[in-house]
C-alpha cells in the first residue's frame, strides 16, 4: 500500500501531466526514494493508482535501468561502459571498483553500503571515464579520485 507521502508526491507530479500513465516513471522513482527499491506489491499498487495494468508498469520498471526491482545498497554506483568511457579506461575503473568494494557488477557489498551496476552513456563523454553515485556524476576517474569519492559515502 502506498503511503500518504508517496500518494501526495505522485499526485503532485500527476497534476503536471494530461495522462496519469505519463507519470509512471516519476511515480516509481518516488516509491524507490522512500523504500530503496520497487517490489512487486509496489508495482501493483502504483499501477492500480495510475489506472495501468501491473504488467504494463512492470515493463516500464524493468526497461528503465534507474528503477531497482531488487533490493539495492544505500548508494548505487552506475559505471559507464559505453564507447567513450570504454576507450578512456572503463576497464581499469571497473576492475578497481570491483577490487575496492569486493563485489562484481550487479552485486551489493555485504554491509549494504554500495551496489555496483553497469550503465549506458551518462552524457559526459568528453570527461570519460565516468560514473554516477546516486544522482551525483563523477568524471575523469582514476584510482585516487575513486577512493576520495567513495569515502564521502557512509
Ligand atoms: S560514454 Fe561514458 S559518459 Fe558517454
Amino acid at each position: 500500500m502506498l503511503s500518504d507521502h508517496e500518494l501526495k508526491e505522485i499526485e503532485a507530479e500527476a497534476s503536471k501531466y494530461g495522462s496519469r500513465a505519463a507519470v509512471c516513471i516519476d511515480a516509481l522513482k518516488i516509491v524507490q526514494r522512500f523504500r530503496g527499491w520497487v517490489d512487486d506489491d509496489m508495482v501493483r499498487a502504483v499501477a492500480q493508482h495510475l489506472g495501468m495494468s501491473p504488467d504494463e508498469l512492470d515493463s516500464v520498471a524493468t526497461f528503465y535501468n534507474l528503477i531497482f526491482r531488487r533490493p539495492a545498497g544505500r548508494h548505487v554506483i552506475l559505471v559507464c561502459d559505453s564507447v567513450s568511457c570504454w576507450i578512456m579506461g572503463y576497464g581499469s575503473v571497473r576492475d578497481y571498483l570491483r577490487s575496492r568494494l569486493g563485489i562484481a557488477l550487479g552485486e551489493t557489498t555485504a554491509d549494504g553500503r554500495f551496489t555496483l551496476l553497469p550503465s549506458a552513456c551518462l552524457g559526459a563523454c568528453d570527461r570519460a571515464p565516468v560514473m554516477m553515485v546516486d544522482e551525483q556524476l563523477y568524471t575523469n576517474l582514476d584510482a585516487e579520485s575513486i577512493d576520495d569519492l567513495l569515502a564521502s559515502y557512509t
